[in-house]
């Protein structure tokens, strides 16, 4: 499954952004669906842009995340949304495609999962141009949820 997860992100094309493929976030789909502001950093770079180092907030986008894996703006566009394992998600809405890793924190072996927050993730258009980075925060706040990953997970 780790093996997937970095497989995937490939796919989506973050692998050449720095991505790391694997968190031990541990989020359901539950926690993602609701509406989600996610905070959009200056666009018009390439795929090499660094998220960890994002920049100044220049606009906010309000997206609902719907039952059914429905996305919604706040314009009436509407798309769609997937879990990516328990770690992070895929938004598909008006041309733009949005990806975060669930916010988490490590101390030791216990981690604590920030279900409603992101760490800065990565936004582009469906043509792969136009890359700016963004977090999100669910508005409905959910309390972080500490878990120990089993000792045989290595991390
Ligand atoms: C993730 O959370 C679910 C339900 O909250 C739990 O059943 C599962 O064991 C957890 N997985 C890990 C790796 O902590
Ligand atoms: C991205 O930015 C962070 C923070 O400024 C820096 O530590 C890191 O080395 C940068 N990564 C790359 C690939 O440039």
């Amino acid at each position: 499954m780790k093996a997937n997860v970095s497989l995937l992100l490939c796919v989506l094309a973050l692998c050449a952004a720095g991505a790391r493929g694997d968190t031990p976030a541990n989020c359901s789909f539950e926690d993602l669906v609701g509406t989600w502001v996610f905070q959009v950093s200056e666009g018009g770079k390439d795929r090499s842009v660094n998220c960890s180092d994002m920049g100044p907030v220049v606009k906010s986008v309000t997206v609902h995340l719907e039952k059914l894996s429905v996305a919604a703006d706040e314009v009436g566009n509407s798309g769609f949304f997937t879990l990516i394992y328990n770690q992070g998600f895929e938004v598909v809405l008006s041309g733009y495609k949005w990806f975060g890793f669930f916010k988490y924190s490590q101390h030791g072996s216990e981690v604590v999962s920030y279900c409603d927050q992101t760490l800065p993730g990565w936004v582009h258009d469906v043509l792969g141009n136009n890359w700016a980075c963004f977090t999100g925060k669910k508005l409905s706040a959910l309390p972080p949820r500490k878990h120990t990953p089993l000792p045989s997970d290595p991390r």
